[in-house]
């Protein structure tokens, strides 16, 4: 039997918002509260797949790493580090890269979803997913949270355990997936909450970033779009944005949704709104003076990074021997 170890990895794309927080991050902060192995990677290589500015990246990187450890993520219990400090990230991509074609990883959904709006879609983005497992494989990691949208990564990554595994002998565990516990796991825009929240969108007051300032997170909240509604009803299909308040508070507070709508049953859609809003003041504030604290002790952020990348070398570097020992590299 192999080890239970579980791999998440987050893009260095500035700031995280409240989605991601709830539907990702506080997911992966309790695993690691609850004594399992967690490996925590910056994926920085995944991040250049499509356009992004080279001069804001390591600032982009700090500001995750500090986001990161403010959310929970300790440094000491998980190890935290980022992916291009491994160079055995990119080698096993490689060998990956034979145990798969071309036409397997053009039928990925999320290669034609992203490649149709570009002019021309790099080969990195195609090839994207064998390095997501070589993430995965490098680590011999055996539980992947992810959300809906990954599955089929995650079988790719299983894929070619599979063929790897028949080729050279049994070198991989096969990985499952962790889905996300919480039932606010998907949180709505802001502006459209037809639509789930999400850096991609332009407008800034479709979400609320972790480190958003008391007023900011009132006057985003102020401009919820929560479609006439008077009093507190519950109904994702015809209410999306009300209900998305709903779901909020109930991430924030940790109470069931039935709960929270029969104690705020009475409540005119003001009054609840800004109920919402202190509730999100009260949950974010220490979050963001440990953030503030840290960006303003950089050296305690990338000492912390330079230890998880260790850490994550030592397990690494003992895979790729037992690989290439298997290649005959
Ligand atoms: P974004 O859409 O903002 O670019 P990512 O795709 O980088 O977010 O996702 C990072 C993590 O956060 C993933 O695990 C994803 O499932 C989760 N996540 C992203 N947006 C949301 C959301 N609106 N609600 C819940 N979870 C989310
Ligand atoms: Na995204």
């Amino acid at each position: 039997a192999w080890p239970d170890r579980i791999l998440s990895g987050i893009q260095p794309t500035g700031v995280l918002h409240i989605g991601n927080y709830f539907g990702a991050v506080k997911n992966w902060v309790d695993l690691q509260n609850s004594n399992h192995d967690v490996l925590c990677a910056i994926v920085d290589l995944h991040s250049m797949t499509l356009p992004y500015d080279p001069q804001k990246l390591p600032q982009h990187i700090l500001l995750m790493a500090a986001s990161l450890i403010s959310c929970g993520i300790d440094p000491e219990k998980s190890i935290l580090f980022l992916q291009s400090e491994v160079p055995q990230h990119t080698q096993l991509c490689w060998i990956l890269s034979t145990c798969t074609t071309l036409r397997r990883l053009a039928q990925l959904p999320q290669y034609s979803e992203k490649s149709e709006y570009l002019e021309k879609p790099l080969l990195g983005l195609l090839w994207y997913p064998v390095l997501q497992a070589a993430d995965i494989l490098v680590y011999k990691a055996t539980r992947i949270p992810v959300g809906k949208d990954q599955v089929q990564h995650l079988q790719l990554a299983n894929a070619l355990v599979r063929t790897f595994n028949l080729k050279y002998g049994e070198t991989f565990p096969h990985s499952k997936p962790i889905f996300n516990p919480n039932n606010a796991a998907r949180i709505r825009s802001l502006i459209d909450p037809t639509k789930k929240m999400s850096k991609s969108f332009p407008d800034p007051n479709s979400r609320i970033d972790i480190t958003d300032p008391p007023d900011l997170i009132a006057s985003k909240l102020k401009l919820a779009n929560l479609e006439s509604t008077l009093s507190i009803v519950y109904d994702p299909q015809t209410r999306p944005g009300v209900s998305n308040l709903i779901e909020m508070h109930s991430a924030l507070t940790g109470r069931q949704i039935s709960e929270v709508c029969q104690e705020f049953k009475d409540f005119d859609i003001e009054r609840y709104r800004e109920t919402v809003t202190e509730v999100m003041v009260e949950t974010l504030r220490p979050i963001q003076s440990e953030v503030d604290r840290l960006l303003n002790n950089k050296e305690y952020i990338i000492s912390a990074l330079k230890k998880g990348t260790q850490k994550a070398t030592d397990i690494a570097a003992d895979t790729w021997r037992s690989v290439t020992e298997k290649t005959g590299n």
